[in-house]
């Protein structure tokens, strides 16, 4: 096995020898701007120990990884704490080649990882409060975090050095030669970290809050959270655990999103008008226009908005198909406690914004207003929208209010 990549050290025995992405932009239709990583982590002892695999292309990586600091062949037990292919992509030939004593997942893990890969590996199912000490020194307990986001999801903690193993949690898609949060521009984590919750863990937001709630009571005394992707938190670990409780409550503020597709401009000059209506009603406003805006950036926004607004043209009896792709993606994702509104140009049917109400009201918006223009929008059409901006605004600010 090559030695010409290198793990790099967390803390007494505790290694990251997980894999860099560089390339990916695809990540099952979440748009990965700045790449990935798969975390792999190695704790070393009379028993070293593997804690999460990666994607199967990178098993070599992390097989190097592994040989800076012990022959891979002495990895004795491995932990798969989710069972997604990201991770677990690798394990089939991990665990052929290498052997381990014992491998460990949760009860619905060892469902999740036979489904894949229909093996007759002998995985030894674990639950939360479960405890296991292989060696002297390296003391595993195990949290199920069911959920979030997969059913087989979870926390591995390493109580002799503190580290909490949080697969996909507290993670985010960032592809760095640098493996520690406070060695990363503070704004690209930030901004990561929303994309991260909004388009992966947003579904399951109740489950963040109960889960921290929790972890918070047993008073576990952590001093770094390695998540599966981008890099590990050793300081200020607050921080990212009050972003988590705030994204998970979901509470509404003064900020309208407008969410739109264009034919021939005219539902463009709607979104326009009406944008700055709300501007000058004191809405903080951000325009989203399909052509140029993906999906995974439109739900970043999402995560802390009061007011969603959906422009469409009317196609072929039809909205457009951009905002088909962008709501069911939204719909999937089911961001709560927002007010929306419709509205859009027409020729001569209209369907498009009917139907944009209809994906709204699926993911429980509680769509107050509608607004459709019959081909170019007129002066009077314009003031309609001027009105319909004032009105949405008001009524931002009202829902806002209720929530305090
Ligand atoms: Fe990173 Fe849910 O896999």
């Amino acid at each position: 096995m090559d030695k010409l990549l290198k793990a790099v050290k967390l803390t007494k025995n505790v290694y990251w020898v997980g894999a860099i992405d560089w390339g990916i932009r695809d990540f099952h239709g979440y748009n990965t701007v700045r790449g990935s990583t798969y975390n792999s982590f190695l704790i070393t002892g009379e028993k070293n120990v593997l804690i999460d695999g990666v994607k199967k292309p990178f098993k070599d990586e992390l097989l190097s990884r592994v040989s800076s600091v012990i022959d891979p062949k002495e990895v004795h037990i491995i932990v798969s704490n989710h069972a997604e292919l990201d991770h677990s992509g690798s394990l089939p030939e991990l665990i052929a080649e290498l052997q381990p004593e014992k491998v460990y997942a949760s009860a619905m893990g060892l469902k999740a990882l036979k489904a894949h890969f229909h093996w007759d590996v002998d995985v030894l199912p674990l639950k939360s409060g479960n405890t296991i000490t292989p060696c002297p020194g390296t003391t595993l307990s195990f949290i199920e975090t069911k959920m979030l986001h997969w059913p087989d999801s979870m926390f591995t903690f390493h109580e002799e050095s503190g580290v909490l193993f949080s697969q996909d949690a507290f993670g985010m898609h960032l592809a760095t030669g640098e493996r520690f949060i406070d060695e990363v521009p503070p704004e690209v984590i930030l901004e990561e970290s929303e994309k991260y919750f909004a388009n992966i863990l947003l579904p399951y937001a109740p489950r963040v809050a109960n889960l921290l709630t929790s972890v918070g009571a047993m008073s576990l005394p952590i001093s770094f959270i390695a998540p599966d992707h981008g890099p590990i938190w050793r300081k200020d670990l607050h921080v990212v655990l009050n972003w988590y409780k705030r994204w998970s409550e979901q509470r509404p503020v003064n900020k309208a999103i407008i969410v739109y597709d264009t034919m021939w401009n005219s539902t463009e000059n709607m979104a326009r008008t009406i944008s700055e209506s709300l501007i000058e009603e004191g809405i903080l406003v951000k325009l989203l226009p399909l052509k140029g805006t993906h999906r995974t950036e439109i739900m970043r926004e999402v995560l802390e908005v009061g007011l969603l607004l959906v422009g469409t043209p009317t196609l072929n009896n039809n909205l457009f198909p951009t905002l088909a792709d962008a709501l069911t993606y939204m719909k999937g994702l089911r961001p709560q406690h927002l007010i929306g509104g419709v509205f859009g140009s027409y020729g001569w049917s209209g369907e498009g914004a009917k139907q944009a109400q209809e994906y709204l009201e699926a993911f429980d918006v509680d769509v107050r207003e509608t607004l459709r223009v019959k081909y170019r929008p007129s002066q009077e059409a314009l003031e309609k929208c001027i009105a319909f901006g004032k009105e949405m605004a008001a009524q931002l600010k009202k829902h806002v209010a209720e929530f305090q």
